[in-house]
């Protein structure tokens, strides 16, 4: 949202200079522009308007401030595990607002999302008897459960999760679904809240939401009129792509909730059902744009007729995307980012793996050692997946806005690497 030239030619983010950034705090840094997280929330809350939800997955960036300001916007949270939890809990995150969601949780899991007063989302049949046992006589917590509608949307199949062969959620093909629904409203502990789906992620055709949409409200006229139950609450899932590179054209956060809602709206018209509360849950797109990587240049190599390396100070432990699903990024000069190309090279991380590149075959300008490079779009599911491979530190990252630099994780040391070591 605030990017742009400043007068000495450099990139330039929330008023912050990204090559002094990086001369003052190191790179590799990761920083985030707070007016692009506020837009982003800020659009998906004022398209759902009244009768719906946002809830912001915490799995695709979590940290403190990052949390408060999406809470201050109004949203949601939608968690996967206690450690999640525990952080939005820590970060004063509005418990009212969070959901628990994940596939096998443990009975931690269970208790944690049971004592914070959590929506639970029902993954799995195994949760029935955890609840059983986590949640007092006498008492109820509320659940949704989490359906598989079997569709299977335009991406990646590794980040696609709505079909038939997926370990997430009843089936509705097999009959799972409904017989989750009977047995979670059998269930002495539970009330039972809503139905939710999520169908994958990065997804560009919003038509997959309208088709996903469709099998749940059959399956709701199937639930009214068999066992007479109808959800207060429908999830319709995250999962709204971002641009990546120049050549990405997604659809925005207003035509994700527009075209969900329609679907929603006149399919429950069709039917003759009543309108349950929509619930969506992006997390890309809300943290992913928000967020640059910032890497130093250092060895070149040339392998004559055959490429060109060009090694920088992170890679697969801060970014595993490239490598876990083939996902693409570009990568901009920093101190000059409009200066024409120069030729094609390949950009690589410092980790002992061969596989360990970031971006294959881009056209850069000449690149020196001490360069910085900033990635676009690296604000989601890359500090999440980091690691401490090779034995490096995870990067400081930042939150920018109005010319201030706010740290909002400091840069792990070599003492947080063996904090948990037994000497
Ligand atoms: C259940 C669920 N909800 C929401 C999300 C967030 O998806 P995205 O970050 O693509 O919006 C995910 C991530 O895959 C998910 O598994």
């Amino acid at each position: 949202m605030t990017y742009r030239v400043n007068a000495a030619g450099h990139m330039e983010v929330g008023g912050c200079d990204l090559v002094q950034l990086a001369r003052d705090h190191g790179t590799p840094l990761y920083v985030y522009d707070e007016a692009t997280v506020r837009q982003r929330s800020a659009e998906y809350v004022a398209a759902m308007g009244r009768g719906g939800h946002v809830l912001y997955s915490a799995k695709a960036f979590a940290s403190p401030h990052f949390l408060r300001i999406v809470a201050e916007e109004g949203l949601g949270l939608d968690v996967v595990s206690a450690g999640e939890l525990d952080l939005a809990l820590r970060s004063d995150f509005p418990r009212d607002r969070i959901h628990f969601l994940g596939n096998n949780k443990s009975r931690e899991d269970v208790e944690a999302a049971w004592r914070a007063g959590a929506t639970i989302v029902i993954d799995g049949s195994h949760e029935f008897d955890l609840l059983r046992a986590v949640v007092p006589e006498g008492k109820r917590t509320p659940v949704m459960l989490r359906i598989s509608p079997g569709v299977k949307p335009d991406t990646l199949d590794h980040i696609s999760t709505g079909q038939l062969d997926s370990k997430f959620g009843f089936s509705i093909e097999s009959g799972a679904a409904r017989k989750a629904v009977e047995e979670a409203l059998r269930h002495p502990r539970l009330d039972v809240v809503g139905l939710h789906s999520h169908i994958g992620s990065q997804i560009f055709a919003l038509g997959a939401y309208q088709k996903a949409m469709e099998i749940m409200l059959d399956l709701l006229v199937e639930l009214r009129d068999e066992l007479k139950f109808e959800p207060q609450k429908l999830g319709a899932g995250g999962g709204l792509g971002i641009a990546y590179t120049r050549n990405d054209d997604p659809p925005t956060p207003r035509d994700f909730v527009e075209t969900v809602r329609h679907a929603l709206e006149s399919g429950c018209a069709a039917r003759s059902l009543k309108v349950p509360e929509l619930i969506v849950e992006p997390g890309r797109s809300i943290a992913g744009p928000a967020g640059v990587a910032l890497y130093t240049v250092g060895s070149i190599k040339d392998i004559p007729g055959v490429r060109r390396y060009v090694a920088v100070d992170g890679g697969m432990g801060d970014n595993i995307r490239p490598k876990l699903y083939g996902a693409r990024y570009e990568a901009v000069l920093a101190s000059a980012p409009d200066r024409a190309p120069a030729g094609k090279v390949t950009i690589a991380g410092k980790y002992c793996e061969s596989t360990d590149i970031l971006i294959t075959d881009i056209e850069m300008p000449e690149l020196k050692s001490g360069d910085i490079l900033c990635v676009p779009a690296a604000g989601a599911y890359c500090l999440a997946m980091a690691s401490n491979y090779n034995g490096m530190p995870r990067p400081k990252v930042l939150m920018v806005r109005d010319g201030e630099a706010r740290v909002m994780r400091r840069r792990e040391t070599l003492a947080d690497l063996v904090a948990a070591e037994v000497f």
